[in-house]
């Protein structure tokens, strides 16, 4: 199986990928900014690219394109930053970055897989989402747009793709201790955001859900508190 994962030299990207990489038939293509270590194997190629720069990304997917001889079977949707805090603190560009690695980026590549993967009759497009992207948290109109954005492109695409065997779908790993997770945590000290769980464990439960034709996919129950600061904005 042909695997193009974004985002995987860190967290649940990584784990994602130490994963797959276990069933020595898959081939991977990674993308990240930062050099991906101990893959010097023949069915793994990863590219430096930070997707922030579409231009790039445009180039480099034709390379990615023919070293996986015009096949991808799994795209795992995961790169993504947040800039937190409040709206008028976070310059124009810092949102127009976000909309790029996040949602343009992957609405690129998705574009360019589609029609590949209509050829072959299949295909799986799996968007890792958040709770932030159901719900706009405080702090967090940067990276919840952009999550929001991605979550419901993937929800208008499941339908249309459906009848050519692609399935398109969310899997929200909720609260997750990884980096990313760490380095914002501070901003919702009283939540149930801040007990983040094993960043292995929630890897290997988005695993087994990546072949499942089901839209939106929820590890953790915790992500269902999105659902009701929707219906009770006060809560908030
Ligand atoms: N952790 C949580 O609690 C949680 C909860 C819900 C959803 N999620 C989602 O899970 C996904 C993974 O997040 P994580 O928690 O594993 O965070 P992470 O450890 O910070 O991983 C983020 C990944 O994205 C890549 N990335 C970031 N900016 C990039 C850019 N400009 N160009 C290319 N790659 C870029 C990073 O690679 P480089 O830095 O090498 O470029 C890294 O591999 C995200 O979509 C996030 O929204 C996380």
């Amino acid at each position: 199986m042909n695997i193009l994962i974004t985002g995987s030299s860190s967290g649940i990207g990584l784990e994602i990928f130490n994963e797959l990489k276990k069933d020595k038939k898959n081939n991977f293509f990674l993308i990240s900014r930062s050099k991906q270590k101990k893959i010097n194997k023949k069915n793994i190629k990863h590219y430096s690219i930070d997707l922030s720069n579409l231009n790039l990304l445009k180039t480099k997917l034709k390379r990615i394109l023919k070293d996986a001889n015009n096949t991808v079977d799994l795209i795992i949707c995961n790169a993504a930053q947040g800039v937190f805090g409040n709206l008028e603190n976070i310059i124009f560009n810092q949102y127009k970055k976000t909309m790029d690695i996040n949602f343009f980026s992957h609405l690129m590549i998705i574009k360019s897989v589609i029609p590949l993967m209509k050829k072959k009759n299949y295909g799986h497009i799996v968007n890792i989402s958040s709770g932030a992207g159901i719900v706009g948290l405080n702090k967090s109109s940067n990276y919840s747009a952009s999550k929001s954005a991605m979550q419901v492109l993937i929800e208008s695409i499941s339908t249309e793709l459906n009848k050519y065997n692609i399935h398109a779908k969310n899997i929200f790993p909720g609260p997750t201790k990884t980096n990313f997770f760490k380095q914002n945590i501070h901003l919702y000290k009283n939540s149930l955001i801040n007990r983040g769980e094993n960043v292995k464990k929630i890897s290997q439960l988005i695993v087994k859900n990546l072949f499942k034709k089901k839209i939106n996919i929820f590890c953790q129950k915790k992500t269902m508190a999105s659902f009701v600061l929707k219906m009770f904005p006060n809560l908030l």
